[in-house]
């Protein structure tokens, strides 16, 4: 070894460096990061990695410091992951969280450590009931389907089938839309559920055909509407005259373009589109792509990105504090996201936010969510009751 690596190593084992270890607040970071939604993951992290590369890594003197975890989106090691990261990393906040059963493991260990946990991504409302530590920056199942529940009515939609992943959001979804649906008149004539691990659609499908539906309402999580658009089209539904509607889950920005022909016309309801025309979120798509060889953000990038800015102002006005003194300051925060404004609701912890009726269209060759109709500041309906 040379006399200079000798001299550093020295200095770093004689002089005790607690400083800078203290000086950081630790983030941890859960995501699937591999397996089936792994999707959810790589538009989160990339989209927490443009936050911090665009409004500086420090707050109060502090630097942040980011410790992704992969949970493989299984739940008891997202459990484990979020144990160790509160018990050996000392975090201060927990953060991720890609679908509902990985926050509902989470949220027991937010509450007994007191630690701010910031659900980006996990959608079935109860899921901020689960702990009084949680407050969420994604949207919530019931919050973005009555808006396609009412479109389906006034466009002279009778009889619909509803197709949903039978987990908390799809069931969020079908209850949803049943209740607005029926309650206008309408008929739900056959109600389906997928498993949530590789489901097979095509014998779900060919029910919805026999039904004699005039249209599909559907919810499958991110990543999933390829596959369901896919067998959609080689069923013969979209032949047979069958339209489909849908949350905007299903016409996820980050697979929409690869669906080809059988998307366009899709009318969907949902927070987030690229296609949102505001100067945030062409800021926003812009430096995304141009950071993510030209990665289109989808609704999970905007709930990290915004998770992100929630956590860091909120240290800021807590001087780098965590505990119940972050989650104070977490609560009401009122901004414009690229989704458009928002506000994390005090009481619910909850955030509310537009609501858009979109249809799939194609603009410059590429296929997009153009935003047709505005719904302002909707809160989870299942909670304003
Ligand atoms: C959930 C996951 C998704 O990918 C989605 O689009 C909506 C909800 C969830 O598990 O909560």
């Amino acid at each position: 070894m040379q006399r200079r690596t000798w001299i550093a190593l020295a200095l770093a084992v004689a002089l005790p460096l607690p400083a800078l270890a203290q000086d950081a607040v630790k983030i941890g970071l859960i995501l699937p990061m591999t397996g089936p939604f792994a999707s959810t993951g790589r538009q989160i992290d990339a989209a927490v990695k443009l936050y911090l590369a665009q409004n500086g890594s420090s707050v109060a003197g502090k630097k942040v410091e980011i410790i992704l975890k992969d949970d493989a989106s299984v739940a008891d090691t997202t459990r484990r992951i979020a144990q160790e990261l509160v018990v050996n990393d000392k975090v201060t906040v927990l953060a991720g969280f890609g679908l509902t059963p990985l926050a509902l493991a989470t949220a027991p260990i937010a509450t007994q450590s007191k630690t701010p946990m910031v659900v980006m991504a996990a959608a079935t409302s109860s899921i901020t009931e689960a702990s009084p530590y949680i407050v969420r920056t994604s949207f919530t199942l019931p919050q973005v389907t009555l808006g396609i529940a009412e479109w389906a009515s006034k466009n002279g939609l009778k009889k619909v089938a509803t197709l949903v992943t039978d987990y908390g959001p799809g069931i969020d979804a079908e209850k949803t839309f049943k209740e607005r649906f029926t309650l206008n008149g309408g008929e739900v004539v056959t109600d389906v559920r997928v498993p949530l691990r590789n489901p097979d659609f095509a014998p779900f499908l060919q029910r919805v055909r026999d039904s004699g539906a005039q249209a599909l309402f559907t919810f499958v999580p991110s990543g999933v509407g390829s596959a369901l658009m896919k067998q959609f089209a080689e069923r013969g539904l979209d032949k047979a005259g069958i339209r489909l509607i849908a949350t905007g889950d299903v016409t996820d920005d980050d697979i929409l373009n690869d669906m080809g022909e059988v998307a366009v016309g899709v009318v969907t309801s949902h927070h987030y589109s690229a296609a949102h025309k505001s100067p945030a979120n062409q800021k926003f798509v812009e430096a995304f792509g141009k950071a993510n060889k030209g990665m289109r953000p989808n609704f999970m990038a905007v709930g990290g990105y915004d998770g992100m800015r929630v956590i860091l102002e909120g240290l800021k006005a807590t001087k780098g504090a965590g505990g119940d003194a972050l989650l104070a300051a977490m609560k009401g925060q009122v901004f414009e996201s690229p989704r458009g404004p928002v506000l994390i609701d005090a009481q619910t912890r909850d955030i509310v936010q537009d609501v858009y009726i979109r249809k799939v269209e194609r603009v410059n060759g590429q296929l997009y969510n153009v935003e047709i109709e505005t719904q302002k500041s909707v809160k989870d309906p299942a909670k304003s009751k």
